[in-house]
This record gives structure tokens, C-alpha cells and sequence, in this order.
């Protein structure tokens, strides 16, 4: 597995396995399957409810624990200093594991700056190997920076090949915080598998249009995290650095950007 190097020098595999509505019994079954296929980077959140059975099932599979990387985030619930502090705790008691590696603010709050300023606090004492924010646009991001110690490591954001967030991804570049797609495959909001631009590429190569969508996003320096209930599109979307692509069919993909949210899913702006 590829990785990207975060700028506190932490390695984060290139692709991950999303985990949104990952839950119960089938939960447990689809996370025992992400493993087995290969996912070393899970992403969860309190919002998913399934804290629980992803420690379960990274502890059951055996692999060291240090072999994989967990991505957490604290949303509403946490939305003070105080709060965030408990909800840290509570991620390390119900993930069963004493350090997280990547814990996000789920998407901006009035409360931001002291929910991060726990977030330093725990990046500081060794219990978060890193830390970040989710769904930050550029202005929230400035102002972040303009209060912050740490610099975010990771802005978790919607990203595919329909909205690219180029600009945000530039203003981030200097400060080294990396770009990570949610949404890499657009959660079903578009027929991107029948996408015909995507599918002549996709033919061209003799691999699924998914393995395009993500090798692109992958190629432009965004790590992914696509979910799958279904093991062989597990394994579809995990294969996507043996090929590359074109700078021709790079270019021709990038026109696909239509520079608008398919979600607009934006949290509150804080200012
Ligand atoms: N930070 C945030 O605010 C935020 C917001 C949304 C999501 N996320 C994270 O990002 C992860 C990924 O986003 P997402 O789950 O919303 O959407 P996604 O990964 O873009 O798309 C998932 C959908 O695509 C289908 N799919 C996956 N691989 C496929 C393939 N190879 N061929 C055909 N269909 C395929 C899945 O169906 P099947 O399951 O039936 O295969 C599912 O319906 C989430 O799970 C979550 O961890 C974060």
C-alpha cells in the first residue's frame, strides 16, 4: 500500500476503507472482509456508531496493531473543551485502543478552536498520532491556522472527480495539510459508473470505471477512502496502484470537475 507522509511525518496509507453505515452482525462480517482483502486505514467517527466493532474487528484479525491506522472524528456531541477532551477518552476506550491515529473534528463548530486546542493537547501527551479537521473550507481553514499550534494534518473533505476542491487543495499545499476524499466514488449521487468519459478510459485499461475514479484522485496526491459492502468491489477498489494514467487521460478526466458540491453539506460556519 502507497502512503503519504503528513507534516509531522506520520505515514498514512494512500487508500482506506470508509465505514460510514458499517454496523451490527453485517458490519462486523463487511470489516472482517475489508481486512482480509488488505484495508490498513479504517475510517469511522462517533456519528457511525461503530466504534465498537471496528476495534473488534482490527483486534480479532491479529494484525499489529501498529500495522494499521484509525481515523476517528468528534462532532456535535464534543462541541466544547471539556467534551472534546471525554469524547477522546471515550474513542480510545470504545476503539479499544489506547492511540488513534488520526482524529478529526467531524465538521466546523462555534466551538472549534478549543475542541482542536484538546486535540493538541492529546497529540502532545502521545495519545493522537495526529490531528485534523473535516468539511473545513479554505476561509474556516485560514482562520484555524490563524489560532491554532498545530498545524491540521489532514482536511477531510467531498471529493471526485464531479468536484476536485482544487483551490482548497492549494491553499493547504504550504502548510502540508493533506486533502482526503470522502465521498471518492459519490456515495451513489451520481451514475459515475456509467460516467462515458470514465468508461472509455476505463476500457482502454481493461479495468472497472471505480478503479479510475480513485486512481485519478490518487495520482492528484488525495488519499481514499471508498466503502464497499461487497468483497469484490473491496478488491476493485483497493488495486488502483499497479496502472496509471495518462497525462492525456488525466487532462481529460480533470474536465469532469464541475467545481460544485454534489452534497452542500456544509457545517456552520464559525465566524
Ligand atoms: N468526513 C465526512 O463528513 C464524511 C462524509 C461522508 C463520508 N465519509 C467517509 O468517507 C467514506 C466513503 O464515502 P461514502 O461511503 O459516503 O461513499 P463512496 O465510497 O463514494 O461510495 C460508496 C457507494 O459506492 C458503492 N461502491 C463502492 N465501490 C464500488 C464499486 N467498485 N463498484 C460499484 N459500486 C461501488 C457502494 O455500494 P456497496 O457498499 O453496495 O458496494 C456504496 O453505495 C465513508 O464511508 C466515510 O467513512 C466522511
Amino acid at each position: 500500500m502507497e502512503t503519504i507522509t503528513l507534516n509531522n511525518g506520520v505515514q498514512m496509507p494512500m487508500l482506506g476503507f470508509g465505514t460510514w453505515t458499517v454496523r451490527g452482525k453485517k458490519g462486523e462480517h463487511i470489516l472482517r472482509e475489508a481486512l482480509d482483502v488488505g484495508y490498513r486505514l479504517f475510517d469511522t467517527a462517533f456519528l457511525y456508531g461503530n466504534h465498537e466493532i471496528v476495534g473488534k474487528a482490527i483486534r480479532d484479525s491479529g494484525i499489529p496493531r501498529n500495522n494499521i491506522f484509525i481515523t476517528t472524528k468528534l462532532d456535535r456531541q464534543f462541541a466544547s473543551y471539556t467534551k472534546a477532551k471525554a469524547g477522546i477518552a471515550q474513542a480510545q476506550e470504545t476503539l479499544q485502543s489506547d492511540i488513534i491515529d488520526l482524529m478529526l473534528i467531524h465538521e466546523p463548530y462555534a466551538e472549534s478552536l478549543e475542541m482542536y486546542q484538546a486535540l493538541e493537547e492529546a497529540y502532545r501527551e502521545g495519545t493522537l498520532r495526529a490531528i485534523g479537521i473535516s468539511n473545513f473550507n479554505a476561509n474556516l481553514y485560514q482562520k484555524l491556522l490563524n489560532h491554532c499550534a498545530i498545524t491540521p494534518a489532514v482536511n477531510q473533505v467531498e471529493n471526485h472527480v464531479y468536484y476536485m476542491q482544487t483551490d482548497l487543495q492549494k491553499v493547504m499545499e504550504p502548510y502540508g495539510t493533506v486533502m482526503q476524499a470522502w465521498g471518492p466514488l459519490t456515495e451513489g449521487k451520481r451514475p459515475i459508473f456509467t460516467d462515458p468519459i470514465l468508461q472509455d478510459i476505463a476500457k482502454a485499461h481493461d479495468r472497472p470505471v471505480a478503479q479510475i475514479a480513485l486512481r485519478y484522485l490518487v495520482q492528484n496526491g488525495i488519499p481514499v477512502i471508498p466503502k464497499s459492502s461487497h468483497r469484490t468491489r473491496m478488491q476493485q477498489n483497493i488495486d488502483i496502484f499497479s496502472f496509471s494514467l495518462s497525462p492525456d487521460e488525466m487532462a481529460t478526466i480533470s474536465l469532469r470537475d464541475e467545481g460544485q458540491s454534489l452534497f452542500n453539506w456544509f457545517g456552520p460556519d464559525w465566524i
